[in-house]
């Protein structure tokens, strides 16, 4: 209500700004811990290849299709579906639900994010480094089943981004992140190189490459799409947020195009950089969310000033991590602060105290609340399942029909061309797969893994 006209919103103003926003948003602990132990968990090579089709098919258009969405309306998620949408048709719904699901990811993510920055300290302090699952494992075990340190580390995640919110140094952090990037991916390949050398590295290349079809389920089909939402942050009102920010010259396929590929780049050098040593060092590639953390050190134990190595490592990944949850908090402050008036201080305020009381939920999950499961899942997976399995790919179902049955064709070559200084040839294919093939594949994939169907 408190968006006028005039009022003037704050933008990138660069197309290479656009780009390091977009992807500081997408690599995070989605490609370093996510994805690495998802993979591992479901089967290796044969999750990797559904994973990849999943982006290709569905992610990519859902992201393109956001973007497009938010540059045309220019406003938090909610707004944009309101502007968008014929009158009288609640849309926007779709955008509040992102909203929930912002919470829930940040719920759990914060916690990541805790045991990430928990890491950074005690790789200083050396405990941790060793080539011994036991030893790695009961360090990873100490950490999440201490109740007070798993909350402490998560609040004080949360603070910092308050803190990094409230004094509007977000573009700041922004423009470290975008420095800081490439040497992430250096470090990555530093450990590959050492992963790949270790003996009995191959293994862990074979897991990941030759496919083994008989791992595939339904169930594991819809976790590899609900990484595809979660990796690109689409399905939730993120791109959309900041596809609100983009200028109007922004070409926007070929930078949800880089955005994947570097994101898909960089989750690959993850995996080449984890497997070898998992199956070098004898460790379980079936760990869990556990498996960065005790397989990490025990790479960096095998490498000359490796302690030093793997504190930089912990640093890099708090600060992608960081570009990622400023990216998710966006999606409910924006909305706050635009559609409800709240004035930003305000509306980062009320968001983080919040997630505090409802993320605590997952700090605790490994201690004080491990008994409590709800659908036999604690609430750490509980909501990782939610948001990614669920609300994520209903959001994508439902802006592919808003965009392929609503707003039609015209209005999606106006967007994507530019107002037509643009020349795009994949305008029609495009237009088919969001109309047709996306909301039919992700509603299949849901209804199919979810035992619906
Ligand atoms: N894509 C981010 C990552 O992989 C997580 C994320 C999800 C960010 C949803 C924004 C929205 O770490």
């Amino acid at each position: 209500m408190s968006m006028t006209s005039t009022q003037v919103r704050d933008g990138f103003t660069s197309k290479f700004g656009v780009l390091a926003a977009t992807l500081g948003s997408a690599v995070g602990l989605g490609n370093i811990w996510k994805f690495p132990y998802l993979t591992g968990e479901n089967g290796g090579a044969s999750f990797l290849l559904v994973y990849l089709i999943a982006t290709l098919l569905v992610g990519l258009p859902v992201m393109i299709t956001e973007m497009m969405l938010g540059r045309r309306g220019k406003a938090d998620a909610v707004s944009t579906l309101i502007k968008l949408a014929p009158k009288g048709q609640a849309w926007w719904l779709v955008a509040l639900m992102g909203v929930g699901a912002a919470f829930l990811i940040m719920s759990f993510y914060s916690e990541v994010a805790a045991w990430v920055f928990a890491y950074i300290f005690k790789g200083i302090g050396g405990t941790i480094l060793s080539t011994d699952p036991a030893v790695t494992g009961a360090a990873f075990n100490a950490l999440i089943k201490d109740p007070l340190q798993s909350l402490l580390w998560q609040w004080l995640v949360l603070a910092l981004m308050g803190g990094i919110l409230l004094m509007g140094v977000s573009r700041g952090i922004e423009a470290v992140t975008k420095k800081l990037m490439p040497l992430l991916f250096i470090l990555l390949l530093v450990i590959g190189a050492r992963s790949l050398t270790l003996p009995g590295a191959r293994e862990g290349l074979i897991f990941l490459f030759s496919p083994d079809f008989s791992k595939l389920s339904a169930g594991v089909v819809l976790t590899a799409m609900g990484l595809a939402f979660f990796k690109l942050s689409i399905g939730m009102g993120c791109m959309m947020t900041y596809g609100s920010y983009f200028r109007d010259d922004q070409h926007i396929p070929a930078t949800a195009c880089r955005v994947m590929c570097a994101d898909l780049f960089v989750s690959m050098l993850a995996g080449i950089a984890i497997f070898p040593a998992v199956f070098a060092f004898g460790f379980e590639p079936s760990a869990g969310p556990a498996l960065l953390f005790i397989t990490i050190p025990a790479v960096f134990a095998s490498i000359p000033f490796g302690q030093v190595f793997m504190v930089l490592f912990f640093v890099l990944s708090a600060i992608a991590a960081t570009g990622a949850m400023l990216s998710i908090l966006e999606v409910p402050v924006s909305v706050l602060s635009e559609r409800f008036g709240l004035s930003r201080p305000r509306a980062t305020l009320i968001n983080l105290l919040l997630l505090a009381l409802i993320g605590s939920s997952c700090a605790l999950s490994n201690s004080t609340l491990a008994g409590v499961t709800v659908a036999g899942k604690s609430f750490f997976d509980l909501f990782d399942f939610i948001s990614s399995n669920v609300l994520m790919p209903l959001g994508g179902i439902l802006l592919c029909l808003f965009v392929g049955w609503v707003w039609g064709f015209e209005r999606m070559k106006e967007a994507l061309t530019n107002g037509g200084t643009l020349h795009l040839r994949i305008l029609k294919p495009l237009f088919f797969v969001v109309r047709y093939v996306s909301p039919l594949l992700i509603l299949i994939v849901m209804l199919k893994g979810l035992g619906l169907f």
